[in-house]
């Protein structure tokens, strides 16, 4: 793709928040500023963009945001972009704002309409911002480290007072299709069964049985991490009490795996993905997506980034179940 000079940038979140999202905005405009850009904020994500929710931001507009959860410029999903007519008007207005180059901080979802506004004349940059782990074409994505800690700290929380009362619980995390954070988690949590949509068949009798054998031995607590790819938390633990006869509950951890100041290493990569952004779209380039791969911060083609394929490491998988018994 022809490289053309850019003046002025634009930056937004988009999708699900993520811990870490400031730290990229802060680092994108902070970059930005250093390459002589002018750097505007465009709220709400692509909702924003076609309300022309838009700000100048300077290098103080970024002040004493790293440690802090969430996005400044709030983040939205918006159907109207999903079409062709949504998609030109976002370019239009782009242009009518002076607007040349894009960074776009989210999942894979956002990165369709940063490749579509790169097809539009819009230099376009998407930098992985999700807690889910679950772009295909980056080892890390902005917010994970934060969400398994938060979800780890809850989970030893919960498994005190099933302790307390020898009861099962079933602790639902999320992660959408992807089991990464209850693979994480169960783990660092010691769980006695972690269930992932890459894997699980469906066998609630052998959990039942499993359960039922472990209490023979003396087990005091039976902690199922169930992904919310999975989900059914709920009727899982009514069915699991009425086979078991012990006592069990199902707690969803929710929307505070997306909350809280971020980890020193989402504020390390969020700072220098950030910055890997903003200083392509300094260069003139566009429809890329930063990545972390094999231990380098790298960038793809868009559409490429979005044909990889990404699973479950099988070996982790399996050392996974050895350690959950
Ligand atoms: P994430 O970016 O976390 O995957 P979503 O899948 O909800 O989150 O996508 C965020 C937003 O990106 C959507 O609300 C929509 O505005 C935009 N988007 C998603 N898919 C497309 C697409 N195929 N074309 C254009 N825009 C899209
Ligand atoms: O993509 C991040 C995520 O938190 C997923 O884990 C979850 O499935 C989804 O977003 C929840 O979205 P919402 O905040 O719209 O309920």
């Amino acid at each position: 793709m022809a490289q053309k000079a850019v003046k002025t940038i634009g930056v937004l979140t988009s999708g699900g928040d993520a811990p870490g999202m400031n730290a990229a905005i802060r680092s994108v405009v902070r970059v930005a500023l250093h390459h002589g850009l002018k750097v505007k904020g465009i709220m709400r994500g692509y909702a924003g963009l076609l309300e022309e929710e838009i700000v100048d931001m300077d290098s103080t507009s970024v002040s004493d945001i790293i440690s802090r959860g969430g996005t400044i410029l709030y983040t939205a999903r918006c159907q109207e972009f999903v079409t062709p007519e949504g998609q030109e008007k976002g370019a239009e207005i782009c242009r009518r704002h002076g607007i040349d180059g894009i960074v776009v901080i989210g999942g894979d979802g956002s990165f369709r309409g940063a490749g579509k506004l790169s097809a539009l004349g819009i230099n376009t940059v998407g930098v992985p911002g999700t807690i889910d782990l679950d772009i295909a074409c980056s080892d890390y994505t902005i917010g994970f480290d934060t969400s398994i800690n938060t979800a780890m700290e809850a989970i030893d929380k919960i498994r005190d007072t099933s302790t307390s009362h020898e009861r099962c619980s079933i602790i639902e995390v999320m992660g959408r299709r992807a089991g990464y954070i209850a693979l994480w988690c169960g783990v660092a949590n010691g769980a006695e069964e972690v269930l992932l949509p890459e894997r699980y068949e469906g066998d609630e009798q052998g959990i039942i049985n499993r359960i039922i054998e472990s209490r023979k031995r003396g087990k005091s607590h039976y902690i199922i991490i169930n992904a919310e790819g999975i989900g059914h938390s709920t009727s899982m633990a009514k069915r699991i009490e009425a086979a078991t006869g012990i006592e069990t509950r199902a707690t969803i951890l929710g929307h505070m795996q997306r909350g809280g100041s971020p980890t020193c290493k989402d504020r390390y990569y969020a700072s220098i993905m950030g910055a890997k952004a903003a200083e392509l779209l300094a260069e003139g380039r566009s429809n890329r997506v930063i990545a972390y791969k094999l231990g380098e911060f790298v960038d793809y083609d868009i559409q490429e980034a979005l044909q990889m394929k990404k699973d479950i490491p099988e070996e982790q998988y399996r050392f996974a179940q050895m350690l959950v018994r």
